[in-house]
């Protein structure tokens, strides 16, 4: 039976973002960050410093990178070799959280036990040497109040971690003390970075034309190089925690979600957005179409890329995701609608993001030019949702009109740990 089709209009028009309503989006971003570079109590943007500007492309040397931030760490260690090039040398991962078995990030777990964890890591890395010195950089992709590259305290957890013990805390100090405990005093971190700021310097060291770097994954976050084209300071890379961007219209099911989750009221924008969070909107949608009171189906954005991308006749791929998670099969109807709700999330998702980056690029641009850039962007929904690109695209065309000629989004993957051994290395001068 298809759906009441009243009643599935109007949630489409709910998550629809006219062109209209996307440049609004654009400005209000601008002008949130003009205030907050000003007097950032009166915006929703964070704008915390880096204390990093963008690298040479010549910096050299081994260093180790731990990339912490999503459900997976990664520790790497990387040789930069100058001119832009790198060769990682040795690479482990683990994922925080394996469930039944262990968790490092859900309710009850805590700080010692997690930093022990990526001790072991480290650990593996260097193929438990612990004679050989070696500086770290850390990408560590949480809002944290920087004084220097070294000393970064974590504000607040957001993507739903709840690890006790670490918010307020120097997250570096934490790790240093987990090294000591775990007799690795060879490891010596000297860089936190945020991993916006890790992709934006790992792509500038590669190429140029480069000033915003952003997240689209698992949480959602931009960066970009403030000139401070008016005062004597050096250029330095902010970290926007543009997630946060709360001058925005949410619906009932971004109420319903930010009601639900652990931190109510924070990162609005990365609830509309993100990858942690679009499948549970589009959970809460077909609920609400099956009069279903309970909305917690668990559907994923990976099963959302699923759904988008399945271009069979009768939709097979969509009928066997949805009954996995809803317990009974769509009819034909009713999958070509369950499509299209799929679809009109992620786009939302990608005009969101999109206005923001416009944003920064009317703000640098002030009264005169747009400048010929790329925006580096990884993130496992811009590089694997199908669709998420292409609406990105669109949109910046919509808003940038002509200029949208000049600028254009790259995938910068891995990132995270290139950018954490570079900004190692920019710690040494
Ligand atoms: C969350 C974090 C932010 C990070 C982003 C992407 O928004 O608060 O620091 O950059 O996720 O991982």
């Amino acid at each position: 039976m298809a759906f009441d089709q009243e009643k599935f209009q109007s949630i489409i028009d709910e998550f629809t973002v006219d062109g209209e309503r996307l440049r609004e989006i654009a400005a209000n971003f601008r002008q949130d960050l003009k205030l907050g570079l000003k007097s950032p109590e009166d915006s929703s943007l964070r704008m915390l410093k880096s204390y990093v500007g963008l690298p040479t492309g010549k910096e050299k040397g081994e260093f180790l990178a731990l990339d912490f931030g999503g459900t997976n760490v990664r520790v790497l260690r990387i040789r930069l070799e100058g001119a832009g090039k790198y060769e990682v040398v040795k690479r482990v991962g683990k994922p925080l959280r394996v469930e039944g078995i262990y968790d490092y990030v859900g309710l009850g777990s805590k700080s010692e036990d997690m930093f022990d964890f990526l001790a072991g890591l480290i650990d593996e890395a260097v193929d438990g040497d612990h004679e050989t010195k070696y500086l770290l950089g850390h990408t560590f992709s949480f809002p944290s109040e920087q004084t220097d590259l070294y000393n970064a305290k974590l504000i607040i957890w957001t993507k739903e971690f709840a690890t006790a013990g670490v918010e307020g805390k120097v997250v570096n100090d934490l790790l240093k003390e987990a090294l000591e405990r775990n007799g690795l005093k060879n490891v010596e971190p000297v860089a936190v970075i945020n991993d916006t700021v890790a992709v934006l310097l790992s792509a500038a060291y590669k190429q140029e034309d480069i000033y915003i770097g952003s997240i689209y994954a698992t949480g959602h976050n931009t960066c970009y190089l403030e000139p401070y084209a008016d005062s004597a300071d050096a250029p330095m890379i902010l970290n926007l925690e543009s997630g946060g961007f709360s001058k925005l219209a949410p619906n009932r099911f971004d109420t319903m979600l930010d009601e639900a989750s652990e931190k109510p009221g924070e990162q609005r924008l990365e609830k509309m957005a993100s990858g942690r969070y679009m499948g549970d909107l589009f959970s809460m949608a077909l609920a609400l179409l099956h009069d279903d009171a309970q909305w917690r189906y668990g559907f994923t954005s990976i099963d959302m890329s699923g759904i988008i991308s399945d271009e069979s006749a009768d939709l097979s791929e969509v009928v066997r995701i949805v009954a996995t998670r809803t317990g009974s099969e769509p009819d034909l109807a009713e999958c070509r609608d369950i499509q299209k709700l799929a679809k009109t999330i992620l786009n939302r998702s990608a005009r969101l993001v999109t206005a923001t980056f416009v944003g920064i690029i009317w703000q640098l641009a002030g009264k005169g030019e747009v400048k010929e850039q790329h925006i580096a962007v990884d993130g496992s929904v811009y590089e694997k949702m199908p669709g998420a690109k292409e609406n990105i695209m669109r949109a910046l065309s919509e808003l940038l009109g002509q200029d949208a000629a000049k600028v254009d989004t790259i995938l910068d993957n891995g990132g995270s740990g290139l950018g954490a051994a570079i900004a190692a290395a920019m710690a040494q001068k």
